[in-house]
């Protein structure tokens, strides 16, 4: 049934192998399924076993479908003493199938208490859990808290599924077939990797956040948006390898790393940053809600309260940078987003034409600019592109996936 080891082994081609983590569940059997699968498809596999996982299904059998040693203990004496460092380094990915709900929480709190625990900590490669668990486990507020906060640290959620469980309920909880777990990180790392051939070393230049138009000495003029997208896809563009310089206004959000980031408040000094940087950016996108209109003129001082006076603000428009920037490098790829309240085909695709974009990405103004989550739709010379809503760090990982594509084609 199982081939020997070496056999086994020699037939594996040399893409860099995923780690399968195993936690407590019942469903652990199916990471044997789930073991042979990746093998089957030319995957190397190194199985982690927290000491629960052990208790549904044995490291022998993982051992013998894997065709590679089973990790489990994060302590015992090896020729390599930072096994929790090294083995992840050389992987494509983690893959944490099933995730009871006591390891979603140990995840969501940065825990590095066990071997599969301190790998998922110390990983570099996207983490991928799929939970398994009892519905009521699953609907629990903690588990809920827990998975909304991987999910926004960027962890890639695989189900649950809905169906008979283990313990003799039904609903939402089962984990997704073996099958379905490959098909999905197989699409994942296909897409990020041909995202990564396309954008490595390419220069991208980012806008983000609002700007804010000074009124007064103490007051100005700004909008809420929070930063959040265009600092998502500052760091998705960083990861896939491009070379990114992010242009921020007045956000408070830590730098992604590996993003050169430069602080601007106005309009117009948001459009200098830009256009000063035109030659060197192969790939803008203008994610910034900039001001349209700006005072005209700035009062040094902060303007004194007259309650019988009726103040008049005279506001002149600001450069459209995205537009603007078409006309003077013609040969950079230009992405625009747009936040619209009504009609988001039908304006983004006219905001899309008057800019001459190739590609416009349009979502809900009011969900846009408060929401951790997001759901968009695309605009190209082929149509609209509808994307399922999801949080803004998916989002962002797919959308640079899709201007990728386009940049290609
Ligand atoms: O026309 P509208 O402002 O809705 O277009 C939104 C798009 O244009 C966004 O990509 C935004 O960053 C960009 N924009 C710009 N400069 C402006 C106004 C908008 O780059 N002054």
């Amino acid at each position: 049934m199982t081939q020997p080891f070496s056999e086994q082994s020699l037939s594996i081609a040399s893409e860099p192998p995923i780690i399968l983590g195993i936690t407590g569940s019942v469903a652990a059997y199916k990471a044997a399924e789930l073991a042979r699968l990746w093998v089957k498809s030319g995957r190397a596999v190194d199985v982690v076993m927290t000491e629960n996982a052990c208790r549904f299904v044995t490291p022998l059998t993982m051992q013998a479908l894997s065709g590679r040693p089973v990790c489990q203990d994060l302590w015992r004496a090896s020729e390599d003493g930072m096994r929790h460092i090294s083995l992840s380094r050389s992987a494509a990915a983690i893959v944490v199938a099933p995730t009871s709900a006591d390891f979603l929480a140990r995840l969501a709190q940065g825990r590095a208490d066990d071997l599969l625990a301190a790998l998922c900590l110390a990983r570099e490669c996207p983490l991928f859990v799929a939970p398994a668990m009892n519905r009521q486990m699953w609907f629990n507020p903690a588990t809920q808290r827990n998975v909304a906060q991987l999910v926004a640290d960027g962890v890639t959620l695989l189900g649950p599924d809905y169906g008979e469980m283990a313990c003799g309920e039904s609903g939402e909880g089962r984990m997704l077939s073996p099958q379905a777990i490959v098909d999905a990180v197989v699409r994942w790392l296909r897409n990020a990797s041909s995202a990564s051939a396309i954008l490595a070393r390419r220069r991208v230049l980012i806008t983000a956040g609002p700007t804010f138009e000074t009124i007064d000495a103490v007051r100005g003029l700004t909008n809420r948006s929070s930063g959040k997208m265009g600092f998502a896809l500052a760091d998705a563009a960083a990861r896939a390898g491009a070379d990114v310089t992010l242009v921020a206004g007045p956000v408070n959000q830590p730098t992604p790393m590996g993003v050169a980031r430069i602080d601007v408040t106005s309009a117009a000094q948001m459009a200098d940053a830009v256009f000063s940087r035109a030659e060197q950016t192969d790939v803008f996108i203008g994610v910034a809600a900039v001001a349209d209109f700006t005072p005209t003129n700035i009062i040094d001082d902060k303007i004194k309260k007259d309650k019988n006076e009726i103040l008049t603000l005279t506001l002149a428009p600001t450069v459209d940078i995205l537009d603007e920037l078409g006309r003077r490098a013609p040969h950079i790829f230009r992405v625009g987003f747009a936040a619209e309240t009504q009609n988001l085909a039908q304006f983004g695709e006219e905001k899309r034409r008057r800019k001459k974009l190739p590609l416009l990405i349009v979502n809900h103004a009011a969900e846009a600019f408060s929401s951790d989550e997001n759901e968009v739709l695309l605009l190209d010379d082929h149509g609209q592109h509808p994307l399922p809503k999801m949080s803004k760090r998916a989002l962002a990982t797919r959308l640079i996936e899709e201007i990728a594509q386009r940049i290609d084609s």
